[in-house]
């Protein structure tokens, strides 16, 4: 049956929560456990330039500037792995001269970021189809996970022509192929076998997923992988997202808990 107040509680939901978080609270934070991967629906881009009649791609030009300083703020708070959903297999709909500048974001960010992110030990990676990127990209890309391959610090996934139901299509074809094979028994399919199929598979399964820009959606988006992950959304456009807000976002997480279907040891008790 329908939850005659769910309007009332998505409204609720929806609310910007409260993002000043002084350092006293930045010490309690870290005294808590953090969540060692998070992953960032980083949406709101068009809307940021909209408000300053700016083009679309100055909001993508903001955005890039937040992915260096959210990565650098994750990196201080010891978040071991953070995702960034940077391009979607969608993604390609949108205009031409849209679809060129994001695709040419990675290689602005790199060329110019990348030694400080060696400098800060950062580990990146990507996830998503990248033999489908433009040449230069490619190269921007390959060269950065090569160059920080040996690094231990935040491993900084970027997701680009990334898409969670073609990763899961492609998936159940390699298993289908490897059964066919006989390389795969179908008794041994099981969750752990699936992920292992994923694009994701040298990773762990984030543990929180932001949003930015007020849409509550997950918009095919690690579809296997956020099974269990804590959600928090805000309204804030992501040009504007700031370590505040990744505090407060990080603060929410810790005051949840985490049960993963079963219960509380004290409620299992009774
Ligand atoms: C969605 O906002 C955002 C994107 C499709 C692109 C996100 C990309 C970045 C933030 C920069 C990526 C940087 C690197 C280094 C790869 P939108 O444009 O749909 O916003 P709107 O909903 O307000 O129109």
């Amino acid at each position: 049956m329908e939850d005659p107040f769910m309007f009332e509680k998505i409204k609720f939901w929806k609310k910007t929560p409260s993002v000043t978080v002084d350092d006293e609270t930045y010490d309690q934070i870290t005294k808590l456990p953090i969540p060692e991967h998070i992953a960032i629906i980083m949406d709101g881009n068009g809307r940021w330039a909209k408000k300053r009649a700016l083009p679309r791609i100055a909001g993508h030009h903001e955005g890039m500037k937040t992915v260096k300083k959210i990565t650098m703020v994750a990196n201080k708070l010891n978040v071991k792995t953070l995702t960034l959903y940077a391009f979607s297999t969608e993604n390609w709909k949108r205009p031409k001269n849209e679809v060129d500048y994001l695709l040419g974001l990675p290689e602005k960010f790199l060329g110019t970021y990348l030694p400080e992110l060696i400098e800060e030990n950062v580990k990146v990676c990507v996830i998503g189809y990248l033999d489908d990127l433009p040449q230069s990209t490619q190269r921007a890309v390959r060269k950065a996970i090569e160059e920080t391959a040996q690094n231990t610090g935040l491993q900084l996934i970027f997701a680009l022509n990334y898409g969670g139901r073609a990763e899961i299509v492609d998936a159940v074809r390699s298993i289908s192929r490897d059964v066919k094979n006989g390389d795969l028994n179908i008794q041994n399919i099981d969750d752990t076998c699936i992920a292992n199929y994923l694009m994701t598979k040298s990773h762990p399964d984030p543990d929180l997923l932001i949003r930015t820009s007020g849409e509550l959606r997950i918009s095919n988006f690690m579809l296997w992988q956020i099974a269990y992950t804590e959600l928090w959304f805000t309204d804030v456009l992501w040009p504007d997202f700031s370590e505040s807000h990744l505090r407060a976002a990080v603060d929410a997480y810790q005051k949840r808990s985490r049960r993963y279907g079963a219960l509380h040891v004290e409620e299992s008790k009774k």
